[in-house]
């Protein structure tokens, strides 16, 4: 199988930081799937109706989040959806953490809208909610909380990503993470049909966002660059998405964070995390994402903030466990500890707080210990975790 995206970038744009020689060149096997085509450059949001069209579809319906449209985001590309002349419907309750609830009300308009193409408009959370809803729609009588036997389901409706964070990557994949309240834990939603089809990285969408969601966001980007490196799934293809999108974070979230408004800052700190988007794809994460998605079901924490609370930490557990992929981190970051340079990046962002500033009590710790051993992203940690080994990572962090 060939791993041939479509790209569509401006010529002329900035050259990215340039990557020495890698001593790194993982051997395993690997069958890697297509993404979509991907289609970068500021102001390229223009481009939407002219991408939607040449999916065959005139109607598009937008999912989003309400902060999306109260900075004017969702009018903006209203307008250019409009101006071309196509029909447009809009779903724009997603959640902070999406939750079953919010797919399945979001899946009813747009059952109500009828045959269009998805526009998934914000950050990681309208993206995955997106992605559950295009499912629901190709699956009459479905619900979110079917997310399980979806996987292998009728289509979903063919969806357009535009990330507004640098973060998730979320455009890269045809899965999201959504919340299971009912339940108490994070449930994985997706299907190869709602993959999406483009990516449209248009980094002027991203000049507004607020340093500390910034840096929440650029911190998710970098553990996903850094625990794709030291995954049990690791291949030649991951680690070179990987690598380059760990040089390019760790260079340019900082920069971001200090002036929202530097383009070039915005611009390359968006590739970036697309780019760990493509390695996470490739590779799956690790205890990082494992403990985050655990922490942010007990107490609602922001995914980025639950990740910086044990990234440093669970890098110090991993560390004998994958001295190569380790070496390579730091080799991108222009460091000679890893650990040390990602503790100097998340203090120049000001994103690391104590689990109890998060709202997490010493009783809670059994609970998220056990969450993080159940949940699949886990498995690709280098080192198998136990769950006294986890409680006495947390234990400090309190
Ligand atoms: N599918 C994947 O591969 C994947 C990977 C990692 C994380 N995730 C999921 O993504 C979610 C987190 O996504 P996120 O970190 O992007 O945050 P988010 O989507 O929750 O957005 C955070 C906040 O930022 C605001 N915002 C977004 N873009 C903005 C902009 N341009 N200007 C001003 N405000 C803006 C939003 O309105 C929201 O209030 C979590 O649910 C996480 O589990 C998915
Ligand atoms: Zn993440």
């Amino acid at each position: 199988m060939t791993d041939s995206p479509t790209t569509d970038f401006p010529t002329g744009w900035p050259a990215t930081a340039t990557l020495a020689p890698s001593p790194l060149a993982p051997l395993s096997p690997f069958d890697a799937e297509p993404t979509g085509r991907t289609v970068f450059g500021p102001g390229s949001i223009a481009r939407l109706p002219e991408l939607i069209d040449g999916l065959g579809q005139r109607r598009a319906f937008v999912v989003t989040d309400p902060g999306i449209k109260a900075v004017g985001i969702l009018d903006r590309v209203l307008s250019v959806l409009a101006d071309a002349g196509l029909e447009t419907g809009v779903y724009a309750e997603v959640g902070p953490n999406p939750s079953t609830a919010n797919v399945d009300a979001g899946a009813e308009a747009a059952r109500a809208f009828g045959p269009a193409v998805v526009v998934a408009l914000g950050g990681g959370s309208s993206l995955d909610a997106a992605k559950g809803i295009a499912l629901l729609v190709g699956n009459a009588g479905a619900r979110a909380a079917d997310a399980d036997e979806l996987w292998e389901a009728f289509d979903g409706l063919p969806l357009i990503a535009v990330p507004t964070t640098s973060g998730t990557g979320a455009e890269t994949n045809g899965f999201g993470v959504i919340e299971d309240t009912a339940a108490c834990r994070k449930l994985y939603i997706g299907h190869a049909s709602v993959k999406p089809l483009v990516a449209l990285l248009d980094p002027e969408l991203t000049l507004g966002i607020p340093a500390h969601i910034t840096a929440a966001t650029g911190i998710d980007a970098l553990v996903h660059g850094v625990e794709s490196l030291a995954s049990r799934g690791a291949n030649a293809l991951s680690v070179a998405y990987a690598t380059q999108a760990v040089t390019l974070v760790g260079h340019w979230l900082p920069a971001a964070y200090r002036d929202g408004a530097d383009l070039t800052a915005r611009s390359q700190l968006m590739l970036g995390a697309h780019l760990a988007g493509q390695a996470l794809t490739r590779s799956g994460l690790g205890l990082v994402h494992g403990l985050g998605h655990a922490i942010t079901a007990h107490t609602g924490t922001p995914h980025g903030v639950a990740l910086a609370a044990v990234f440093e930490e669970v890098m110090a557990y991993n560390l004998d466990s994958a001295p190569a992929a380790y070496a390579q981190a730091a080799h991108a970051l222009q460091a000679t500890s890893a650990i040390d340079a990602v503790h100097e990046i998340a203090g120049a962002v000001d994103v690391k707080r104590p689990l109890r500033d998060l709202g997490v009590t010493a009783d809670l710790l059994h609970p998220i210990a056990t969450a993080a051993l159940a949940d699949a992203v886990t498995k690709n940690n280098p080192r198998t975790p136990t769950e006294a080994e986890i409680l006495e990572l947390l234990r400090p962090l309190l």
